[in-house]
């Protein structure tokens, strides 16, 4: 009979190596590796001989950086799409992207299943299973944590060694930790406890803003129909903008959020984010925006802005909601170009500067001196009409403060 082809979504960590191990036994399947390096610092060299010495036949290990900015970052940033207003997304957008990978080398591979390592209660099992079912519906898809024996963590580890799995035990962190390029998402050990603040130690790639420098640095941020185009006036690769963001904004203790958070699955969930590169861009972007956007058009879009963040957290990406709202956030995008200027300082943002040949303030219609060609006279009469139907409820319904003081 022939063997069971599985493919496998593999990070190299405990989970995912336990698991290839478990579903080769499991299902006497032949097993694929698909590993896609979306900027973690993590150690990708050495992977492939890991997971071949695992048990798997063939592993891929793809370098997914740009496709991931160009095609998800960037669609996250001219959204604005920050979740319950906080969180950019960085995880979230990951997903969709791994389960394009898994499913692409799944198919070329003639796989019959596809597994993750994600646990019952996350939202990552979310992402990954609807994006496989939206690309490739007729996968199987295995999820071995959500069932399988191992109870705890010590008890992975002891069926890796019986297994001559190689396993890194390295200082036993106590946390756990997802990244990418757009940021990380720190979890677990004391950050469980809301009442507590979380310790120097959780965070990955920020400087406390204690520590950080007392000279503010300044970085300049060129926009092109919502893209960034240049730092500081430099032409650089998308992968190389983060990596500079990442490490400036670090520095300054930019990027820290703590947060509660609603879950897909429906419970709250205490979360520590580090993003640095991923707040100064929005930061930029945002303030580009209030400069070029109309008044009804920004205010739309922060509406759009928000139900884009749930679709993308929900594991809605590949929907035909978020296509048709990314259309028009698209639209919105045609004159968000310009340079804005930022000082990172101790953990704080501030504009320095912003600039747009598509501005719409204009100075001599803001200003307060006599430059001033703003029509004063004509607020008269837009502001009883304007105020028209508040008048009439008042009159009609006795509501007014004569009244009420007689
Ligand atoms: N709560 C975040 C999200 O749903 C982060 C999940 C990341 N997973 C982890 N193992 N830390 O996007």
């Amino acid at each position: 009979m022939k063997k069971k082809k599985i493919a496998v979504a593999y990070s190299g960590g405990l989970d995912t190596s336990v698991m290839v191990k478990w579903l080769s036994e499991k299902y006497n399947a032949e097993i694929i590796t698909v590993t896609g390096n979306l900027g973690q610092t993590k150690e990708l060299e050495g992977l492939e001989e890991k997971a071949k010495k695992t048990g798997a036949v063939k592993s891929y290990i793809q370098d997914l950086r740009h496709e991931f900015i160009t095609e998800y970052v960037w669609k996250a940033l001219k959204a604005g799409a920050l979740y319950e207003g906080e969180y950019p997304l960085a995880c979230a957008i990951g997903r969709p992207l791994l389960a394009k990978m898994l499913v692409e080398v799944a198919l070329q591979e003639g796989a019959d299943a596809v597994a993750h390592g994600c646990t019952g209660k996350g939202n990552d099992q979310v992402r990954f299973e609807v994006g496989i079912q939206t690309l490739a519906p007729k996968l199987e898809i295995i999820a071995p944590l959500r069932t399988w024996e191992f109870k705890s963590r010590e008890e992975e580890i002891d069926y890796a060694f019986e297994n001559n799995i190689p396993i890194k035990i390295t200082k036993n962190s106590p946390y756990s930790i997802d990244e990418n390029i757009f940021g990380i998402a720190i979890e677990c050990g004391i950050l469980e406890d809301p009442k507590l603040a979380p310790p120097e130690d959780a965070y990955q790639i920020t400087t406390s803003p204690r520590l950080a420098p007392d000279k503010p640095e300044v970085v300049s941020i060129t926009f092109e129909k919502g893209i960034p185009t240049l730092i500081n006036g430099n032409e650089m690769t998308p992968v190389e903008m983060l990596e500079y963001l990442n490490i400036s904004g670090g520095k300054n203790g930019i990027g820290r959020i703590d947060m509660i958070e609603n879950r897909v699955v429906g419970i709250k969930s205490r979360e520590i984010y580090e993003a640095p590169g991923a707040v100064i861009l929005h930061e930029a972007h945002h303030e580009l925006e209030k400069m070029v956007l109309d008044k009804e058009t920004f205010r739309y879009k922060q509406n759009i802005s928000n139900k884009i963040a749930n679709l993308i957290y929900d594991g809605l990406w590949f929907s035909p909601l978020f296509n048709s709202l990314m259309a028009f956030v698209d639209s919105t995008q045609e004159f968000v170009t310009g340079e804005i200027v930022l000082e990172l300082y101790k953990g704080n943002m501030k504009v320095l500067s912003r600039n747009s040949n598509y501005s719409l303030y204009n100075m001599k219609l803001a200003t307060y001196s006599n430059e001033d060609s703003f029509d004063h006279a004509a607020s008269g009469g837009f502001l009883k009409i304007y105020g028209l139907p508040y008048k009439t409820i008042s009159q009609l319904r006795n509501t007014q403060i004569e009244k009420v003081m007689v």
